[in-house]
């Protein structure tokens, strides 16, 4: 136990230890008579804090031209097919840098399925989407500007690339960070992406906390703390330093059973399932970071949690009963006050920065 608590906590930079969700069944039930576990204080525990070396793609290194540019056309509405929506209209400070409404709505007004997630440390994550669908940032932005969300159309992004090749200020912008490359549907998603990658949260009052400033969380949030890794066991799936085993190894998906209750099996989103074909795939979904969560209401693929303390009661009450329900799920009886303790440590998990708009668009 000791052993599987050091590999959680232990030294930073060592993510091939962390137990892979296969393992998770066993694990979790060693906790469960492990009192040991438990009784580790907070301020007694080795917390790892340390998300490593972003990867970046040899194809698209990171340049300050590119950022500028990425910055602009994040933030810029003509990049949608009815010029009404930014890829920032879904991703704002207000919601934590998630969506408002549960269900996004894209351009021309078509309703999505799913909920806008954050876009804190996105360039860490192995596999995007709530499915992990795509695995690079500029294959996200080639999707999400192509498919629903921003509506160009499949294959429509090199037109929409000789549109903004019209504006003489992306001219510019695109010479400086491509030289001899052009404003080309590539280069497009290789700016966006460039920027997503300087979204980073590493910076929360537990990441001081763990660097050793005992007095940066306080007497209620270390309680949290302990019981969201000892009781609750949210770390088994929420796990340090991104708060998501989906930020690990190649990602991780589990059936908590959002977005099952009260349908029939054929109305269900299937999730991971549409991408892998597996039965096992079933209803599940990437577990969020839970960094910037106190402030990216509503909750879950489906938004179906209006605040963070009822999306806290669901995880440690057992999810929602369907055929493929993972068993680490299982009720944790916490008491009402572990839960207020618990949301009060998601509170400590609060990034320091905002996205600001660029000065202006071209
Ligand atoms: C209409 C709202 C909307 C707009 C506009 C929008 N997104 Fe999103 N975004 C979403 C939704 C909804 C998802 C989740 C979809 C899913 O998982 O199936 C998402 C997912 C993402 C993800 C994956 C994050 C993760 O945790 O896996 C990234 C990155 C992202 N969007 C970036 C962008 C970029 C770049 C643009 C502009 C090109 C953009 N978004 C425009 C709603 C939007
Ligand atoms: C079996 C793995 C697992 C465990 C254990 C787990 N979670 Fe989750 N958590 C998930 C998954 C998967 C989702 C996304 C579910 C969905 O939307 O379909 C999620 C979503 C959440 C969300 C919503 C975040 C957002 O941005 O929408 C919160 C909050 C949360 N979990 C907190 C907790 C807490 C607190 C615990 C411990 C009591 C916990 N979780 C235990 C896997 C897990």
């Amino acid at each position: 136990m000791l052993a599987f608590a050091t590999a959680l906590f232990g030294s930073a930079c060592h993510h091939e230890e962390t137990p892979a969700p296969t393992a998770s069944t066993s694990a979790a039930s060693t906790a469960k008579t492990a009192p040991t576990f438990t009784r580790t204080t907070a301020d007694e525990m080795q917390l790892q804090w340390d998300l490593g070396k972003m990867p970046i793609p040899s194809d698209n290194p990171q340049s300050d031209p590119k950022i500028e540019l990425g910055h602009e056309l994040f933030f810029d509405k003509r990049l949608s097919a009815d010029r009404s929506l930014s890829c920032y209209s879904c991703h704002q400070n207000e919601d934590g840098n998630g969506g408002h409404a549960p269900i996004a709505t894209g351009a021309n007004g078509k309703k999505l399925t799913r909920h806008s997630p954050v876009m804190w440390n996105v360039g860490y994550l192995p596999k995007l989407y709530w499915d992990g669908r795509v695995d690079s940032l500029e294959a996200q932005a080639a999707a999400a500007l192509e498919g629903s969300t921003m509506g160009l159309g499949t294959g429509k992004l090199t037109d929409k690339a000789a549109e903004i090749a019209k504006i003489p200020g992306y001219q510019q912008a695109f010479k400086a960070a491509f030289p001899g490359e052009g404003i080309t549907a590539k280069t497009l998603v290789q700016a966006i992406a460039s920027y997503e990658r300087t979204l980073v949260c590493n910076d929360t009052r537990y990441d001081q906390y763990a660097q050793g400033n005992k007095s940066a969380l306080t007497d209620q949030e270390k309680h949290g703390l302990e019981v969201f890794t000892g009781k609750a066991y949210c770390i088994m799936c929420h796990t340090p330093p991104f708060f998501s085993l989906g930020y690990l190894g190649a990602g991780a998906f589990f059936d908590v059973g959002i977005g099952t209750e009260g349908k029939e099996e054929k109305d269900v989103d299937v999730g991971r399932m549409a991408v892998t074909q597996k039965e096992g795939d079933w209803a599940a979904f990437k577990p969020p970071s839970l960094r910037n969560v106190s402030k990216s209401a509503p909750y879950f693929h489906d938004g179906s949690r209006a605040t963070l303390e009822a999306a806290v009661r669901f995880m440690a009450g057992g999810g929602a009963k369907n055929k493929n329900l993972t068993p680490i799920i299982a009720d944790k009886k916490l008491t009402d006050e572990e839960v207020t303790q618990i949301v009060a440590f998601l509170g400590a998990l609060d990034c320091q920065r905002t996205l600001e708009p660029p000065k202006k668009l071209p």
